[in-house]
């Protein structure tokens, strides 16, 4: 297998990094607006020092109307007036880079918010105008333009067209939108729009961001030429190997990439990009190639069941695919658009998790006990894998899905679009505990604009900071030994029961999970550190080990 060395400091940082996803608006409020914001963010560096992360990702702080909780930017080269200013932004860069933190910022180049100066520059203008050429204006289908160009769905709800309305008030052209109304997609075509994003990336890259994460990466470029094919889903298991759909994974995509590659490289260090691109898993190196992106999510453990050998047989593909790439691995188990893997993991494997939200967290039934038994196991595993994790804010206190948000209070597009069909994706999204008690548990001293469940004081950073045992410590002690341990990326399988996933890194250091409901002997070695308490003398079902041999 090959193996390249990590030299922490050095260029190659990024390969083995630990990055915790902030969400920003859910992680501090630091002016009791109900709404997290930057300076809670460089409040908390101690915090996250202190858990042993080796970088943050920021979601967008951008300005933006939040209809998608941010991924609707007004604006790419500033802070949200309700989360900040760029002095704030300033400040806290400084604070993470003195304690030995790297930040990442998101870039979400497919769509703007429709606010953007530029979509209403191109609203006020003329069809076959250059202000349209930067989104994608067409006109419309009927006897007068009344029905949409084509019937492409969008991610949110109902079409991805919308029409707009002439300064006279008559009805205009449509405008593409893959996701909400809000978020109208840019035509990457245009050499404008080309150079914007490049200007963005030394903006942020100016101002000593070391990394970027690129929002729906692979849906870029489009083939808006007509005749429209039919695309009866917004769904990319269905995208072929060939770069041949008209809207997701086209060839040329990645040549936008490779221009960005030239600004990242401009830098010392080089800044590093991870691409969030939902793509057949054989296509993935295009982006995460040292020439694109460098780096890409893997999401295959978030859609993995809990079953040893199915994480072996992903753990495997991911390692070797992310080598042919000249990259390394990335490996995931939440983030803010999934289901909390501690629920996921403590409700049976097939359940369907729409239903299960549509019906408030009561249809299956969560077993909590198990959810948080995997998902320590879970993190144990990843964290001893070759290549970088990516942390979830609250991940680290064993937060469940908060299922039974009430309609009222939902926020995320994919429910006020399609009422009734799909809950979303909120539930991840609640506010952090950080206090056992009080007004909003210490996230501020306001309200919180989710509301947060009685049940997250036991949850709370206080509450988990006082129990040897709680999830909280394990993770600290985990990235502890991890960044001890840390040096090739080869990783060698070790012979094991079907039910359990061993495997050695180098210097003796050997990760054992137990996939099973039955404990199993331990193999050799001196115990360094496990997610669930040894039973005489062995590893308890749904646990992992580490070992020093
Ligand atoms: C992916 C982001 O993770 C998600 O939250 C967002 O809704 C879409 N891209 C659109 O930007």
């Amino acid at each position: 297998m090959a193996s390249s060395v990590f030299l922490a400091g050095d260029e190659n940082w990024w390969r083995q990094a630990v990055v915790y996803q902030v969400y920003p608006r859910s992680f501090k409020d630091s002016n009791g607006d109900g709404l997290g914001d930057v300076k809670g963010i460089t409040s908390k560096v101690d915090y996250l020092a202190d858990l042993g992360v080796d970088a943050i990702w920021l979601s967008p702080f951008y300005p933006s109307a939040l209809a998608d909780g941010g991924y609707d930017v007004a604006d790419y080269r500033d802070v949200d007036p309700k989360l900040g200013t760029l002095a704030d932004f300033d400040e806290m860069m400084a604070a993470y880079h003195k304690r030995g933190m790297r930040v990442f910022v998101d870039v979400v180049p497919n769509h703007s918010s429709d606010l953007h100066v530029w979509f209403q520059e191109a609203l006020a203008a003329a069809p076959g105008s250059a202000a349209r050429d930067r989104y994608i204006f067409r006109d419309g289908k009927g006897v007068n333009g009344e029905l949409p160009p084509n019937d492409w769905p969008s991610h949110f709800g109902p079409s991805s067209w919308t029409r707009t309305t002439n300064a006279d008030g008559t009805p205009g052209q449509w405008y593409l939108h893959l996701f909400a109304p809000e978020q109208p997609d840019f035509n990457w075509d245009n050499e404008e729009v080309i150079d914007d994003f490049k200007k963005t990336i030394r903006f942020w890259s100016d101002r000593g961001v070391d990394g970027f994460r690129i929002d729906v990466a692979h849906a870029l470029k489009k083939d808006m030429s007509e005749p429209y094919p039919k695309i009866p889903g917004y769904d990319e298991t269905h995208i072929p190997l060939d770069g041949s759909h008209h809207l997701f994974d086209r060839d040329d995509t990645i040549e936008i990439y490779r221009g960005w590659r030239e600004v990242f490289n401009s830098y010392d260090p080089p800044r590093v990009a991870v691409a969030e691109a939902w793509v057949p898993t054989e296509r993935r190196p295009r982006y995460s190639s040292p020439e694109t992106l460098g780096q890409a999510f893997n999401f295959d453990l978030l859609i993995t069941p809990w079953s040893a050998k199915k994480f072996k047989k992903s753990i495997e593909f991911n390692v070797d695919l992310a080598a042919k790439s000249g990259s390394s691995s990335t490996w995931v188990l939440s983030n803010h658009d999934v289901v909390r893997h501690a629920s996921r993991y403590g409700l049976p494997q097939k359940a369907n998790l729409e239903k299960w939200l549509l019906s408030d967290g009561e249809a299956p039934r969560l077993d909590r006990e198990l959810g948080q038994q995997r998902a320590r196991a879970a993190i144990m595993l990843l964290l001893a894998l070759p290549g970088s994790t990516y942390i979830y804010q609250g991940e680290e206190l064993g937060l469940f899905e908060v299922a039974d948000l009430p309609g009222d209070a939902l926020q995320d597009p994919m429910w006020l679009r399609d009422s009734g069909k799909r809950k979303g994706r909120d539930g991840c999204r609640v506010p952090l505990p950080w206090e056992k008690t009080g007004t909003s548990f210490g996230f501020g001293t306001g309200g919180a604009h989710l509301p947060m469940p009685g049940w997250f004081g036991d949850y709370s950073v206080a509450a988990e900071d006082s129990r040897a045992d709680s999830t909280l410590n394990l993770y600290r002690s985990a990235l502890e030994l991890r960044k001890k341990s840390l040096t090739t990326e080869s990783l060698e399988w070790v012979r094991s029961k079907g039910t359990v996933v061993h495997f050695a890194r180098p210097n003796g250091w050997h990760s054992v999970t137990n996939f099973s409901h039955r404990s199993v002997r331990l193999p050799e070695g001196k115990v360094v550190l496990s997610s669930a308490p040894l039973v005489d003398g062995k590893l308890p079902g749904n646990s992992t080990v580490w070992l020093q041999k």
